[in-house]
């Protein structure tokens, strides 16, 4: 099998490619990634030289690149690639708009023109918008509040309309708040490690009760196998962990292991549009395609904030780049 991974050297899409390197060796994997300030090749600098891996440098956007790799002999494509930052979509919607659906829609567009056997596409639970209560089955209404999340809805849109009228073998997984090694120290969870380890405020919004449900990125990686291996043509899987954690639980969890004073919290003001809870019903991947959570919350965070703490430089290179001085932008905005 030869599989196209599109943003593979996002933080999600490089932990699917070495775990995919790893389950199946008679793979070849094509990592296509336009590294934007998310992309990162030293998340895989492991795989460099390996005959089975290729990475392209390459925007989805781009018809005429997408064309001509797609014509080469690629039996899966899943795509990760996407502007994921819901602040960043907040200050500037554009390039959501560009790779988020013009790119999906490149993609698909590559996909009619050549005999590709699945396209999955990686899509969120904030699709469904904000659940006071209950939980969001693959049929919820859907109701997006940021420009990230309308622009991730779009392109399940266009998804589903490729499936309908051309009849692609098109696949949609919505996943809930990830987390795991290579995360991009703008998210919640390794800025708040991070900042702690450098003795730096922890950013809370609001009033901190936002409620998210945490999945280790590795589970998320494990459902994504399960639906190119089993996966069926127009249909929607909802994977989630079913571990809903407020902000403020899960800072307080974070330095109370790290050993780190809770007076490093800063409440500072909300993000505009600050989705309450997400929530996620995914008994359907259970159900037709036999995948479930096997990290618990305790497992998963302890591992993690290991990972951080054993690889400082990686975060510290990003910290003390063009990254450096972000924050301070974007509260001069509000
Ligand atoms: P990320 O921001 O860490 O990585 C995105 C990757 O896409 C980067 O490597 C970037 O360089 C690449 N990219 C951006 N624009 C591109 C373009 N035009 N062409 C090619 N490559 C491009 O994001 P992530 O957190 O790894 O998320 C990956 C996917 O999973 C996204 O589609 C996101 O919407 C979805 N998702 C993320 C989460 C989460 O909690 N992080 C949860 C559910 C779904
Ligand atoms: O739900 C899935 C989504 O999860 C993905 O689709 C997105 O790509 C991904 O970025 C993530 O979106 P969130 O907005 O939920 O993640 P983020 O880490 O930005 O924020 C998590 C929560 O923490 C949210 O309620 C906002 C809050 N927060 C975030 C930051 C960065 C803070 O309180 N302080 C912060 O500094």
């Amino acid at each position: 099998m030869k599989i196209l991974v599109t943003g593979g050297a996002g933080f999600i899409g490089s932990n699917f490619i070495h775990y995919i390197m790893k389950q199946h060796p008679d793979w070849q994997v094509v990592n296509l990634d336009k590294l934007t300030y998310a992309g990162n090749l030293e998340n895989l600098k492991d795989l460099e030289g390996q005959a089975r891996y290729q990475f392209i440098k390459g925007d989805i956007t781009d018809r005429i690149q997408i064309g001509s790799i797609l014509s080469q002999g690629i039996d899966v494509v899943i795509n990760f690639a996407a502007e994921s930052h819901v602040d960043r979509s907040i200050l500037d919607a554009s390039p959501f708009i560009d790779t988020n659906i013009k790119g999906t829609q490149v993609l698909l567009d590559g996909i009619r023109q050549n005999k590709i056997e699945k396209y999955i596409q990686v899509s969120t639970d904030e699709v469904y918008g904000s659940l006071e209560k209950g939980k969001a089955t693959e049929t919820s209404n859907l109701l997006p509040n940021s420009p990230y999340a309308a622009s991730k809805t779009s392109a399940d849109l266009l998804c589903r309309a490729y499936w309908k009228t051309y009849g692609l073998p098109v696949m949609i997984t919505r996943c809930s708040n990830n987390y795991g090694p290579y995360q991009f120290p703008e998210k919640l969870i390794p800025l708040v490690i991070s900042n702690a380890l450098e003795g730096k405020d922890i950013p809370v919004y609001g009033d901190g009760l936002n409620v998210r449900e945490w999945i280790h990125v590795k589970d998320h990686c494990r459902a994504l196998e399960a639906v190119v291996l089993k996966g069926l043509p127009g249909e929607i899987y909802n994977v989630g962990s079913n571990i809903e954690k407020n902000n403020l639980e899960l800072v307080k969890f974070i330095l109370k292991t790290l050993g780190k004073p809770e007076s490093l919290i800063k409440y500072v003001t909300d993000r505009p549009g600050h989705d309450r809870r997400y929530a996620l019903d995914a008994a359907k991947i259970k159900n037709e395609l036999g995948w479930e959570p096997l990290m618990s919350f305790e497992e998963g965070m302890t591992a993690t904030i290991k990972w951080y703490i054993d690889n400082k430089a990686w975060w510290q290179r990003i910290k003390s780049g063009e990254y450096a001085g972000y924050y301070e932008r974007m509260y001069a905005g509000r």
